[in-house]
């Protein structure tokens, strides 16, 4: 596969001078690599992509499973890491600041569904995983990301998938990595100076839960009212508007009562 590497690069080098691109056909996990990278001192700003992951990790300690390829040879999925020093005042929101690059940089369809993931006609399209680490005096930030382009050939996963290529006939994972690369940086880059606050409006606008009925995994119900310049969870309950910031609570809508209208 040609991967769009030297136009990344030429993109976003100005902004990270050290910034470097890197393809790698396999790895155990680009999150875990880049982690094992800062731990042995290497800091500078790095994008790592990896054709096929053997162990792909999730939010809450789930797997991240992506089928490498289909019988064409096309790559199913696009897994990369994007690791670099960041020292913003307030780290809240980031995972909101990076999933609303991918959709602005994807497609006018793609929503959000609190706190990171990208879902697509009510199925989820794309996971987003942050990792951060002290060295000395600085904090080492490492985002994963993984989209899914082609569909899986069996739908046996907790959540179903979509696949970029619903609304995108002609991706490709290169495709979709240029697509995404330089605005992503330029986002976190951005996130870093100035936080979540200004990103909070255009969240609104491709919130998947706004308005909606949801169950928390807390207990908690209510009304998804957006969320608070810090990136919080607004839920407007029995008891009032409850602010939810855990990264630990996960979001289901409630289950919508059977109609008997006339
Ligand atoms: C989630 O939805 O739970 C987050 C999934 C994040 C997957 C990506 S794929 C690239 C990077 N490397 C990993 O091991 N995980 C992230």
């Amino acid at each position: 596969m040609l991967w769009p590497a030297e136009a990344i690069w030429e993109a976003v080098s100005p902004l990270l001078p050290t910034f470097s691109v890197e393809v790698l056909p396999q790895i155990d996990s680009t999150n875990s690599e880049l982690m094992r990278r800062a731990r042995a001192g290497q800091l500078d700003p790095v994008l790592l992509v990896a054709e096929c992951q053997s162990a792909g990790r999730g939010r809450l300690g789930r797997q991240w499973v992506s089928d490498d390829t289909t019988g064409a040879g096309a790559l199913s999925s696009l897994t990369f890491s994007l690791g670099l020093p960041l020292s913003p005042a307030d780290w809240s929101g980031l995972s909101l600041a990076v999933g609303l690059s991918v959709v602005e940089s994807l497609h006018p369809d793609l929503r959000l569904k609190w706190p990171n993931d990208v879902w697509l006609h009510e199925r989820k399209l794309a996971g987003i995983l942050i990792e951060t680490m002290s060295v000395g005096e600085l904090r080492y930030a490492v985002v994963g990301v993984g989209i899914n382009i082609l569909l899986p050939p069996s739908q046996d996963l907790r959540t179903p998938a979509a696949a970029l290529c619903e609304v995108l006939p002609e991706v490709d994972a290169a495709r979709a990595l240029g697509l995404v690369a330089a605005p992503l940086v330029r986002a976190i880059v951005r996130f870093g100076e100035e936080g979540f606050a200004p990103l909070r409006t255009a969240f609104h606008a491709r919130d998947l839960l706004y308005g909606r009925e949801l169950v928390c995994s807390d207990g908690a119900t209510g009304m998804a009212r957006g969320v608070d310049a810090g990136g919080a969870l607004l839920l407007h309950t029995d008891n009032g508007l409850k602010k939810i910031s855990s990264a630990e609570v996960s979001v289901r809508p409630a289950p919508v009562s059977p109609s008997h209208g006339s």
